[in-house]
């Protein structure tokens, strides 16, 4: 049993009557909600008390700008056990973190092994590049349970892969892979491994040494609950993708080429300031209550939720029944309702909201057996409690019985 500290508990209950509209948010997967005062605080902090571009001017608040995206760049490092916070490069989210990462490392004609469970936003740029640069894709086919072996993985590793791109928890169904396993099984074939971090990062320690891992790919507004237009790609030492933009830095400006150093190969143009000011008071706010504690939330939600799902007839669960390996994503279908429907009436009737349909991952729903219809998503987050858990419960079960 995780404690979690009195005064987050504390914030908790502030943060659920003082920034609630109405109704019960259970659509964590796709973005963090609500986020923790101190995040809501430095985003509004920023545009009051700053409010200029970082790197663009020699005046007091531009360098104040500066050494906050620093501080920011800081605290992620040390979240993710980064040595050198000069390798965390900043995105808008994990979708452009991912396109990083497969856009600027694969050249013409590589292998790629990946799995049967990832998001478009790594299944639509491989795709693009298997045109253009005539990839080789192997997806390795993970469980009904959406678990991938990392032994099948290890073994659709070849001389030719270039790159191992993998899924660390699933937007669909939760199920959590052993990364350590596959990052072992890449080291020792001296292949770089990429791994989509967007549904574990913030709720499963993640140490990028510890992991060996050479992309990390991370949303900072999901399990981080730092601000939409957040998000960053690790780049270790043994990757130099090609960057994705070119353009101002604030440094070197004699010179027209792009300056080589980091993070400033990748990052031209003005920052997203207000929202690396919330992704810093996000990460400590992890840090703090740990992502040990968080996922442990996460994951005890999801147990009661699929507990009671099973005891109501005609609702279907999808997913990994070790709730060890449940990030907090619960999929299930209604036996005669269409998955949209369902959604429909939670809102409406009940004001609880969820994500329906394919959620921009048909890989990952054929391996389940629900690619026809999709499926109704619940996705927990640290702010729901058990109460909230009951009552979409109450709701499934009547909307179940017709
Ligand atoms: N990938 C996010 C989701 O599953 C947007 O909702």
């Amino acid at each position: 049993m995780v404690k979690l500290r009195l005064r987050h508990v504390g914030i908790m209950v502030m943060a659920a009557t003082a920034s609630s509209p109405t109704g019960i948010y259970l659509d964590n997967a796709a973005t963090s909600w609500p986020k923790p005062p101190a995040v809501v605080e430095a985003i509004v902090g920023y545009d009051r008390d700053i409010g200029a571009s970082a790197g663009r001017g020699g005046y007091r608040r531009a360098v104040e700008a500066s050494r906050l995206i620093f501080d920011t760049r800081e605290a992620v490092a040390r979240l993710f056990g980064v040595a050198d916070s000069r390798r965390v490069i900043f995105t808008l989210n994990a979708t452009e973190a991912l396109n990083l990462a497969l856009r600027g490392w694969l050249r013409e004609g590589d292998h790629v092994v990946t799995t049967s469970m990832e998001h478009n936003s790594v299944a639509r740029p491989l795709n693009h590049l298997k045109e253009e640069r005539n990839l080789e894709v192997t997806y390795v086919p993970c469980s009904p349970e959406g678990l991938l072996d990392p032994d099948d993985f290890a073994r659709a590793l070849t001389s030719r892969t270039r790159l191992a791109a993998v899924i660390h928890a699933s937007n669909v169904c939760g199920a959590v892979n052993d990364v350590a396993a596959v990052g072992a099984a890449c080291r020792e074939r001296e292949v770089p491994l990429l791994v989509d971090a967007a549904q574990s990062a913030g709720s499963i320690p993640i140490d990028v040494e510890t992991l060996d891992v050479d992309f990390l790919a991370v949303p900072g507004h999901k399990g981080i609950m730092g601000p939409l237009g957040t998000g960053f790609l690790y780049v270790g030492p043994r990757v130099r993708p090609q960057p994705l933009v070119q353009g101002g830095t604030g440094t070197n400006s004699e010179d027209t080429r792009q300056p080589e150093v980091l993070p400033d190969y990748y990052e031209a143009g003005s920052h997203n300031a207000l929202g690396l000011a919330g992704l810093r008071a996000a990460c400590e706010f992890v840090a703090d209550v740990t992502p040990e504690a968080i996922g442990a939330r996460k994951s005890a939600l999801a147990e009661r939720f699929v507990r009671g799902v099973d005891e109501i007839d005609g609702v279907t669960y999808f997913g990994p029944r070790d709730f060890s390996r449940q990030a907090g994503a619960c999929s299930i279908q209604v036996a005669g309702l269409d998955p949209a429907v369902v959604g429909l009436r939670l809102d409406a009737q009940y004001d609880i909201m969820v994500r329906t349909g394919l959620h921009c991952s048909p890989l990952a729903h054929t391996t389940l057996g629900t690619i026809d219809q999709g499926t109704v998503r619940f996705s927990f987050g640290y702010y729901n409690t058990e109460a909230q858990v009951t009552a979409a419960l109450q709701a499934l079960a009547e909307i179940a019985r017709g």
